[in-house]
């Protein structure tokens, strides 16, 4: 089976024929599925996954599950970098970004929206009752505030504390490690193989202000094709939207190539071409894939980022990612 799955990835590559494409599908449509399961980015992923599982597995859906499952991180104010507790941009205001997408490609994002804890929730009203797929700032807040979203600080005295003391520096230079720059992207395919995903951040810490990443970019940030499978990323976004870094995986694993492979080809692309810039010391970008028959991978430019798992058999999985610079 191996060695036609390498075969067909290098037919495919070789030509990118149509039926070469065609034979993929009906490939993967032949391995023995592993449903449902969910990833998720990063060790806040395993709360987030529990959630999610226990809507998946109640029977209320996979787009219900991912939105309650990064709802959990969303609330947490000691997660530093998604929802209540971020970190602010570099003037004291912490703004959020968002999206989210389900089997049939529908899809709603928010960004640069303040003062709202669950931009997941209003994202997934953008995709189900707006003509639009997204809001943003001011008109995302009108949008959600318009549809009962209470306003809140979402400013803790210990972010404001640590905006402070940045400030003595104000030396905007994100670093590769948990707290300081990551999202929490999730990817579930339920019991009928159906994809959902979602993607939610306060973004870069001490970013400009006004700055939007990756995380509510479709096809940055998360993407999915349902015929297909789904990828979702973490990290410097400018890096990841310059590649459609998930959309790119997706792509790559139409073409035959596990989920593996296809994070590592973007890794090694967004690697190649960051290498001789000034961001290179600090970059870090990680992508997670699920394919349609269930098989996960996550993969990092460097050591250090790791995903949460939640299936059948793992309830709460931690993985050391692969990387390529140690
Ligand atoms: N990956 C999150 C961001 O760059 O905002």
């Amino acid at each position: 089976m191996e060695n036609r799955r390498n075969f067909l990835k290098k037919s495919a590559l070789a030509s990118f024929s149509a039926s070469s494409i065609i034979s993929c599908d009906q490939e993967l449509k032949n391995i023995k599925k592993e449903i449902p399961r969910i990833i998720s980015t990063w060790n806040h992923g395993l709360a987030a996954n529990n959630k999610a599982w226990e809507v998946l597995k109640s029977g209320k859906g996979g787009l219900l599950a991912v939105e309650e499952g990064v709802k959990v991180t969303e609330a947490d104010p000691n997660v530093r970098s998604v929802g209540l507790g971020g970190y602010p941009d570099r003037d004291g205001i912490v703004t959020l970004d968002a999206c989210i997408m389900d089997k049939n490609s529908n899809c709603g994002s928010v960004t640069y929206l303040q003062n709202i804890k669950h931009p997941i929730s209003v994202a997934r009203l953008v995709m189900e009752e707006t003509p639009h797929v997204m809001l943003s700032g001011k008109g995302a807040l009108d949008f959600a505030v318009s549809k009962g979203f209470k306003q809140e600080n979402l400013l803790t005295e210990q972010s404001k504390k640590d905006w402070i003391t940045w400030k003595e520096k104000s030396d905007y230079k994100p670093i590769i490690n948990i707290e300081n720059h990551d999202t929490i992207s999730m990817l579930a395919i339920d019991e009928n193989g159906d994809l959902y995903g979602a993607c939610t951040t306060s973004g870069a810490a001490w970013k400009m202000h006004g700055r939007v990443g990756d995380s509510p970019i479709i096809g940055a940030g998360l993407f999915l094709d349902n015929e297909v499978g789904a990828a979702a990323a973490t990290g410097l976004g400018e890096a990841i939207i310059k590649t459609s870094g998930s959309a790119m995986v997706v792509e790559l694993m139409r073409q035959g190539h596990s989920p593996m492979q296809a994070c590592k080809i973007i890794v090694d692309r967004i690697s190649k071409l960051h290498k001789k810039g000034p961001e290179w010391d600090y970059l870090q970008v990680g992508f997670i894939a699920l394919n349609k028959n269930g098989e996960y991978a996550g993969y990092s430019l460097r050591k250090g980022f790791n995903f949460s798992l939640c299936d059948e058999k793992n309830k709460d999985l931690l993985i050391d990612a692969d990387y390529k610079i140690g």
